[in-house]
C-alpha cells in the first residue's frame, strides 16, 4: 500500500515526509541528494550493510553509537570533526539514519556547522518514525542533565521506511508505542485511542495497522507544531507523560527506554488528574489497564516519592517554582496546569506508587 506524503509547514522552510517502501528505495532517494555526507547508527549500518553499501561506500560516512553518552558535546564534536575531515561546505547535505539518539546528535551538529547545514532524516526506530522526526526539536545531554542543550532546526526531508522496524527489538518497538499512545491521547477522540488499544491487545505490537498509527501520530503532532513551532505555549501539551517520565529516566540512570518511561508518566499524570477531579475513575482505569498490560517494566533498583519529585525539578517546564503539568480533562483532551510542589502532590504521587505503579523492582 502506497502511503501518501505528509507535508509539514515550518517557518524555517516547508518539508515533506515520504514513505519509501523498501530500504533499497530509500538508498536510491538518498543517492540523488547532492553533496551528501552520512551520519548513521552503527547498528543500522551493520544490520543493513548489503543494501546500504551503494550509499555508504560512495559518500563520506560516520558510524555513531546510539548511546546517551554519545549524545553529548563530546559526541557532537566527533561529528563536527568528521564534517571537517569530509571537507563539508555550506552546500553539504547531511543524511542522518538512525533512531532518536542519532537524530539528536546529527541535527544538533548540522545546526551549528557553518551556522547550519541542511539535514535530511531517515528514522530507523518506531519512536523516530512516529514522533521525533518532525517538529525540528533536538536536545543533547550535559553531564547528568538530559536534553539540556538544544536547538530547533527543521529537516529538509524525512523518509519513513517501515521495513527498518522488522529488525527493531520488541523493547524498542514498545518504547516507540509509548509516544504513539501519547499522540493518540492528544487532541483526539476516545475512539482513536480505543482502536489503537484494541488492535494491540489483539494482534500485538507488530500489527497490520502500524503504518496507520504512525501516520495518525504524525498528523496530530503536525497540527500542534504548526500552531506553535517554538514551544511558546500550545506545543507544551506534547510533553504529556514527560515530566515524570523524564524524572524516572534520570533517577534510574536511563535503565528504562524513553517511550516506556513516557507511558508510565502518562499513567501517573492521569492518576493525578483523577485525584484533581479533571477526569473520572473510569477514564483513568481504561488507559491504566492498557498501559499496565503492555508497558510494565522491571527496574534494577527502586526509588522513593521524594526522589521522583526531586527529579522533576530539573524539568525545563518548571517555572516560578511550579510544575507545568500536562493533565487530561477527557480521553484525548489535555490542558496545562501550573502545580505547586506541595503536600497534595507528594501524597498523590505516593498513592499512585503504592497502588497502581506499572514499573516495579525486587
Ligand atoms: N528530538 C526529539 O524530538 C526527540 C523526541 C523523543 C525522543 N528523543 C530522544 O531519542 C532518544 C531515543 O531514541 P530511540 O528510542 O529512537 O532509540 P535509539 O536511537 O536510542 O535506538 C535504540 C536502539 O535501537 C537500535 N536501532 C535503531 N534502529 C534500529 C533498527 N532498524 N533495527 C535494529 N536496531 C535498531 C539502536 O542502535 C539502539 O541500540 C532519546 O535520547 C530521547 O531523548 C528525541
Ligand atoms: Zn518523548
Amino acid at each position: 500500500m502506497k502511503i501518501p506524503p505528509l507535508p509539514i509547514h515550518s517557518g524555517q522552510g516547508d518539508y515533506e515526509v515520504t514513505f519509501p517502501p523498501t530500504v533499497a528505495d530509500l538508498v536510491s532517494a538518498m543517492l540523488a541528494v547532492p553533496r551528501a555526507i552520512v551520519v548513521i547508527d552503527q547498528n543500522v549500518a551493520s544490520t543493513y550493510a548489503a543494501v546500504l553499501e551503494p550509499l555508504l561506500s560512495s559518500r563520506p560516512t560516520l558510524l555513531v553509537s546510539a548511546t546517551e553518552e554519545e549524545k553529548t558535546p563530546l559526541g557532537v564534536t566527533r561529528v563536527w570533526e568528521f564534517f571537517q575531515r569530509s571537507n563539508a561546505t555550506k552546500q553539504s547535505n547531511v543524511l542522518v539514519i538512525g533512531g532518536g539518539i542519532i537524530q539528536d546528535i546529527g541535527q544538533f551538529s548540522a545546526h551549528n556547522y557553518y551556522r547550519g547545514l541542511r539535514w535530511h532524516y531517515a528514522p530507523s526506530t518506531l519512536l523516530g518514525q512516529a514522533d521525533s522526526c518532525i517538529g525540528a526539536k533536538c536536545g543533547i545531554n550535559l553531564g547528568a542533565f538530559k536534553n539540556q542543550l538544544g536547538v530547533f532546526h527543521s529537516p529538509a526531508h524525512v523518509w519513513i521506511c517501515l521495513p527498518f522496524l522488522e529488525t527493531l527489538s520488541d523493547v524498542e518497538l514498545c518504547s516507540g508505542y509509548g509516544e504513539i499512545v501519547k499522540l493518540h491521547l492528544t487532541r483526539s477522540r476516545p475512539e482513536i485511542f480505543r482502536e489503537l488499544a484494541n488492535t494491540v491487545n489483539t494482534d500485538g505490537w507488530r500489527n497490520e495497522s502500524l503504518a496507520k498509527f504512525i501516520r495518525q501520530s504524525l498528523e496530530v503532532k503536525r497540527v500542534v507544531i504548526q500552531e506553535d513551532e517554538y514551544e511558546g505555549d500550545i506545543r507544551r501539551i506534547l510533553n504529556y507523560g514527560h515530566t515524570f517520565g523524564h524524572a524516572l529516566e534520570a533517577i534510574t540512570q536511563h535503565c528504562i527506554p524513553h517511550g516506556i518511561a513516557v507511558a508510565w508518566g502518562i499513567d501517573l499524570i492521569n492518576f493525578l488528574a483523577w485525584r484533581r477531579q479533571l477526569i473520572d475513575e473510569s477514564h483513568f482505569q481504561e488507559v491504566h489497564v492498557f498501559l499496565a498490560r503492555h508497558f510494565a517494566w522491571k527496574l534494577p533498583n527502586g526509588f522513593t516519592v521524594d526522589e521522583l519529585i526531586d527529579g522533576t525539578r530539573r524539568d525545563k517546564k518548571v517555572a516560578d517554582g511550579k510544575l507545568n503539568l500536562v493533565l487530561p480533562d477527557r480521553i484525548g483532551g489535555l490542558r496545562i496546569v501550573p502545580t505547586a510542589y506541595d503536600e497534595t502532590l507528594v501524597s498523590d504521587v505516593g498513592n499512585y506508587l503504592a497502588r497502581y505503579n506499572v514499573v516495579y523492582w525486587d
